[in-house]
């Protein structure tokens, strides 16, 4: 046990810092998976600590500098000019294809035979034998091309020159190429959807992190770059978008075909992995009055959305979002628009593309009727997040990919201020909390899990690349060490420096320490980087333990399974500095340290929740603590942080089960979403380990006793449910109240949305159930509903126009109890007329989530697995989650060995994608039975004592 102080016996929190000093953490960011980097095909996830570290990539440096993953970087880059020519109707063989060609400017500053190029899939085309055409642009003539050729592991062009070429001279390139214009989401690709019946088709681009060179040949290292002068061919019907605005268009007949020629204004200098290239037919809004005129700001979508409406949110919020981020950075947008556009079909969240950010449907457009608030509030916050990136990844560029995680978790941060700054009301930065936090805490606590930082030289292909995004999907966000003002100046000095070029993580750092130093009274015993490596060179997060009688504290390496073995060292040995804001009595406390004995006074550590640790304290600070929150709950101003620590202080097994459960049974006074919240992720846990057992009688009577307050109270405020209550969260409340209320049977829940769904059954053009409800009524009526309600459901679902609606309908439709029409709907997965292959693996996940369903989809699934496997087995993520969600509820013995035996009959047939799941499902129903078996009996009592 370790016991490192952060301690500063002379700063108080007047001065500035120490209050927000507080040496946060960093938190959880790049959940990125969930908002942006789902984008990536078959990769979206939410990263749950299957990353151990990587395979030594390279025992032996391979010779020849084309068999390395990394450009020799003899040859640097300064500006492209680019032609490309999507054709969006097939050819003669049916494919569908884009030519272009592209000239690059390059200096060469180490001597060098040799020229190294990425090029992926293009078929280059032949100049007298050769692939690429050089030509000096000095004097002296440019060194004869010996010989060229591709290396497709390494994806590269390669030229041997006759001659070295000469250090200090630049050189042009010129290739011309052809390319597939494939649906496969990388480099320049083709996408599909249907409107009014009519198959159409966009080009658009996906390049990070590797697949510019998919598009042209290219120095694809995002510390390569460069100036890029765009052309784009296209039908005279279509518009064509890139990084800079439209300059030119010109009208020509090439082949025989009528086309237009776009060319855009020179981009600034930027990396491959930002650029972007769509034609397609969509239309715009654009202009916003109170932002500067020479700044165009625009909403791209399918005319419908546009025409509907849709893009008028975005549009709204972009231009004072932009504005807050200029103040906010100290440093203007550096380009001269803004585009954003919605892509049908795009199977991700959002890129941010330097000045052409490209967007899912849902996480751009908004529609005032059909949307629900927390459909608003992700078109918010991914739009903040995306414009974060702006300054933070594009202006400023992390030199190579392992220092991904402070691209997204800086952009994490910042997200919650900008979205924060267009949407004041709802107190977003709230819920760090609950979206962030939480999520890192339980990955972060496994034995596992991995430092954030990696060397440069462990990310190389890829292939690793790639699993950079997946796995940072844990990172935490490491910034947000000192007050806002302090942070802010650094920032806005590092970005004012390294602006158009690259950096490592530790300039960040330098930049913030010259920030500390610079702000007079401010005094932090420790460097920015001694504090910062702890918390990012080794993985993990502390438990740190208050013991009010002795006055002492002390932390220790919080690991949620006690029986785990770290086997990774840390040259930190597991301490962290760990600044802690606290209260006593009620009152904010000046000094960090240190503490006396208390007495009878009650304290509180983490106040505003800005450290990454969980607090834990001797029993009779606990117990002062849960009786306030039964007395005066508002004074713990930390509620959903205290709620969350003792559920996984519990079952780390550092406290007992029941003293967690304790801190639920104030919840029947409880309003506040975030707490509410909170509580109800910790006991879903319980209710899936029980739910089939006899716990779940006393268990849902305590829950139903809890929730009854809550549901009155939105009865009451919502004008007996007529009207939608005001604050944002409370939004959210009212779905918990809604769906608990209604499945513990508190008394005229079920009646209320019955009525509503019947409502909507006889007047199916009507539908009088508000947006934000849906999900939750559909689901009840449907549960507590029979075959008429299923059938509507599916009429419903098979008409929708909207996405979302047809989404939340799917969902529901597996929320019936009757096991025939589970099984029924279980079938209809297998055929794609009726469940889009899509979402077939997800349907069967829903269904698997209903308890009466689980068993349905084991079978089902065990039954099919040769099929299923066939069909959905390769690459795709979803797969593995069909696997967690089906084996969510295992635990007893029966089903650990179903489970093996399942795993034995499908060695022939393989689990692909899955196979980690499989493992890990035989090792959290191990650990399943252990809890169930130490716990069963003391929740039983407990709830029972407590529901009655
Ligand atoms: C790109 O095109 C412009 C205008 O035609 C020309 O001046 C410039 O030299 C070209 N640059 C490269 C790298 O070929
Ligand atoms: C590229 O060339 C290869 C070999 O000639 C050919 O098989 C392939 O179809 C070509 N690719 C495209 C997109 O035309
Ligand atoms: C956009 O702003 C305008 C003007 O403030 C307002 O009337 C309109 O309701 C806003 N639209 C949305 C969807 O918020
Ligand atoms: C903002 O940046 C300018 C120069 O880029 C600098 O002079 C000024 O001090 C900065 N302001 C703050 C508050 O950092
Ligand atoms: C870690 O522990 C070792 C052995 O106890 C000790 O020598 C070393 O100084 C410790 N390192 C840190 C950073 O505390
Ligand atoms: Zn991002």
């Amino acid at each position: 046990m370790g016991k490192v102080y952060y301690i500063s016996k002379n700063v108080g929190l007047g001065l500035l810092a120490l209050a927000a000093v507080a040496l946060v953490t960093i938190l959880a960011l790049s959940i990125a998976y969930d908002k942006e980097k789902a984008r990536n095909r078959g990769t979206s996830g939410d990263g749950t600590g299957d990353s151990t570290s990587m395979p030594p990539t390279t025992s032996s440096t391979p010779k020849e500098p084309w068999d390395r993953y990394r450009l020799p970087h003899s040859l640097v880059p300064s500006s492209y000019n680019v032609t490309l020519w999507p054709r969006l109707t097939p050819d003669e063989n049916s494919l569908y294809i884009f030519t272009g060609r592209s000239t690059v400017e390059f200096r060469c500053v180490k001597e060098t035979d040799l020229i190294i190029i990425h090029s992926n899939k293009l078929n280059l085309t032949d100049f007298n034998g050769q692939l690429a055409k050089l030509t000096s642009l000095s004097e002296a003539t440019a060194p004869a091309i010996q010989k060229s050729w591709l290396v497709p592991k390494t994806e590269y062009l390669v030229l041997q020159l006759q001659r070295t070429l000469a250090v200090g001279v630049m050189y042009s390139l010129h290739t011309e190429f052809l390319g597939e214009l494939a649906d496969d989401l990388e480099g320049f690709y083709r996408s599909e959807y249907t409107e009014d019946g009519v198959k159409k088709v966009v080009a658009t681009s996906q390049m990070q992190a590797a697949y510019a060179r998919k598009t042209f040949p290219c120095f694809d290292e995002p510390a390569m770059k460069a100036v890029f002068n765009v052309s784009i061919i296209h039908e005279r019907d279509m518009i064509a978008l890139s990084n800079g605005r439209e300059i030119a268009t010109e009208d020509a007949v090439v082949d025989g075909v009528p086309v237009r020629t776009t060319t855009f204004e020179p981009t600034r200098r930027m990396s491959t992995y930002l650029l972007a290239f769509i034609v397609c037919d969509f239309i715009s809004i654009q202009g916003v009055k109170n932002f500067s005129v020479s700044l165009q700001v625009r909403i791209w979508a399918r005319r419908k959305a546009i025409d509907d409406g849709q893009g008028e949110y975005a549009l709204n919020i972009t231009g004072p979002i932009l504005q807050f981020y200029e103040r906010y950075y100290n440093a203007t947008y550096p380009l001269s628009k803004s585009d954003q556009i919605a892509l049908p079909d795009f199977n991700a969240g959002a890129m941010e593309n330097w000045g052409l950010i490209t967007y899912r449907e849902t996480a751009l457009l908004y529609d005032p009727v059909m949307s629900s608030t927390g459909n608003k509030e992700r078109v918010t916050t991914v739009i903040a997040h995306e414009l974060a990136h702006m300054w933070f990844g594009n202006l400023v560029t992390v030199q190579w990919w392992n220092d991904l995680w402070l691209n997204e978790g800086f952009a994490m941060y910042v997200e919650y201020l900008g979205a924060d700054h267009a949407e004041p009301t709802w107190n977003i930065k709230d819920q760090i909390i609950l979206y962030d936090v939480h999520k890192v805490f339980g990955i972060d606590a496994l034995a596992s899990s991995h430092p954030l930082t990696r060397r440069e030289d462990e990310v190389n292909d890829p292939a690793q690349i790639s699993e950079m995004f997946n796995t940072i999907s844990y990172s935490k966000d490491a910034l947000r060490v000192f007050s806002e003002p302090v942070f802010a100046r650094g920032l806005s000095s590092y970005l004012n420096t390294f602006a158009f070029s690259n950096t490592v993580y530790t300039d960040l750092w330098d930049h913030l320490q010259k920030a500390v130093e610079n702000t007079p009274g401010l005094h932090i015993p420790h460097t920015v980087h001694d504090i910062m490596n702890r918390w990012t060179l080794q993985m993990g997060f502390p438990v740190v333990t208050l013991d009010t009688r002795r006055g002492r504290i002390t932390q220790k390496h919080f690991l949620l399974d006690p029986d785990s073995v770290v086997d990774r060292p840390s040259q930190f040995n597991y301490t962290w500095f760990v600044p802690i804001k606290w209260m006593k009595t009620g009152v904010e406390q000046q000094q960090y340290w240190l503490l006396k004995d208390t007495g009878e006074d009650w304290v509180l550590l983490n106040t505003n929740v800005s450290g990454f640790f969980r607090v834990n304290y001797d029993l009779q600070n606990w117990d002062r603590l849960l009786s306030l929150l039964n007395t005066d709950h508002q004074v713990i101003i930390n509620r959903a942080q205290i709620i969350d620590d003792a559920f996984n202080l519990a079952r780390a097994k550092i406290i007992n089960t029941t003293l967690a459960l304790r801190t639920t049974t104030y919840l029947s006074r409880e309003r506040d979403y975030i707490p509410w919240e909170s509580a109800l992720r910790n006991l879903d846990y319980y209710i899936l380990m029980f739910d089939r057992t006899e716990v779940y009688g006393a268990l849902q009577a305590y829950l139903k006793k809890q929730i009854q307050p809550l549901f009155e109270h939105f009865k009451k405020i919502t004008n007996n449910w007529t009207r939608v209550p005001a604050g944002h969260t409370d939004q959210y409340n009212q779905i918990n109240a809604i769906e608990i209320a209604c499945s513990t049977n508190v008394e005229g829940c079920r009646e209320l949305i019955k009525g509503w769904y019947r409502q909507w059954m006889e007047n199916p053009q009507h539908n009088p159930i508000h947006p934000n409800l849906k999900s939750t009524v559909y689901c009840s009526a449907i549960a507590f509903g029979g075959v008429e309600e299923w059938d509507f459901a599916w009429k419903m679902f098979k008409n929708a126009t909207l996405a979302s609606e047809a989404a939340r309908l799917r969902s529901a439709m597996a929320c019936t109890k009757a096991p025939w029409l589970l099984n029924r709907y279980l079938e209809y997965t297998l055929d794609p007329s009726k469940i889009r292959k899509q979402d077939a693996t997800s349907t069967i996940q829903y269904i698997a989530r209903n308890v009466v369903g689980m068993p349905l989809a084991w079978n089902f699934v065990r039954a099919k697995w040769s099929y299923i496997f066939q069909q959905y087995g390769r690459g795709s993520f979803s797969f593995a989650r069909l696997v967690n969600g089906i084996t969510t509820r295992f635990s007893t013995d029966f089903e650990l060995q179903e489970l093996k035996k399942f795993k034995e009959d499908n060695v022939h047939v393989g689990f692909g994608s899955a196979s980690l799941a499989v493992e890990q499902a035989i090792e959290k129903t191990t650990t399943n039975i252990k809890w169930v078996t130490a716990n069963k009996a003391g929740v039983l009592t407990w709830f029972t004592e407590e529901s009655t």
